[in-house]
């Protein structure tokens, strides 16, 4: 004869707190383990890990900097942030190119390109770059930032280390 099992009122409230604790425990663990993840890997969402396509090499004209954005969503449990970053792409020759961060190596201010001057010009306290990212002049302390690149079947990419 098998044993009768009675599930009492208690038992089965017992049971369902436990439950329940599981399930509100995942919902707070799933989001950490998440962010864990590098969250480069994890914003660009694309396979790609964090290059960043910036199209044909061709679209780039050879021996003027050519200014390129991109925005990057970081997902942080239920909080999203969106950044953007600019740069610029010189391309060299055919077989060269360099690709400068637009962030000023001071304090971080936006770089211009100025054409009439072939020079890069930060707005907030007048440093000046040439079109190599060299300091000619002002506060910055070293060269604009490069960012390491590809090119894939004639496209461009360029490697995007955080933020
Ligand atoms: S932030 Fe560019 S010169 Fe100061």
């Amino acid at each position: 004869m098998g044993k009768k099992h009675n599930v009492t009122r208690r038992d089965f409230v017992k049971v369902m707190t436990g439950v329940t604790g599981v399930i509100i425990g995942g919902g707070i663990a799933l989001p950490a383990i998440g962010y864990a993840v590098d969250p480069a890997i994890k914003s660009g969402g694309s396979g790609k890990d964090a290059w960043i396509s910036l199209g044909p090499v061709e679209n780039y004209p050879i021996g003027e900097p050519t200014p390129f954005n991109f925005t990057r969503t970081k997902v942080n449990g239920w909080e999203k942030t969106a950044s953007t970053h600019g740069l610029f792409v010189l391309r060299k020759s055919d077989t060269e190119i360099k690709v400068f961060s637009n962030v000023c190596t001071h304090l971080a201010c936006r770089v211009a390109w100025h054409k009439d001057k072939g020079e890069y010009v930060c707005p907030c306290h007048d440093g000046v770059f040439d079109k190599d990212g060299n300091v000619v002049s002002g506060p910055p302390p070293r060269p604009l930032d490069q960012y390491e690149y590809k090119i894939e079947d004639g496209n461009l990419f360029v490697r995007f280390a955080g933020g």
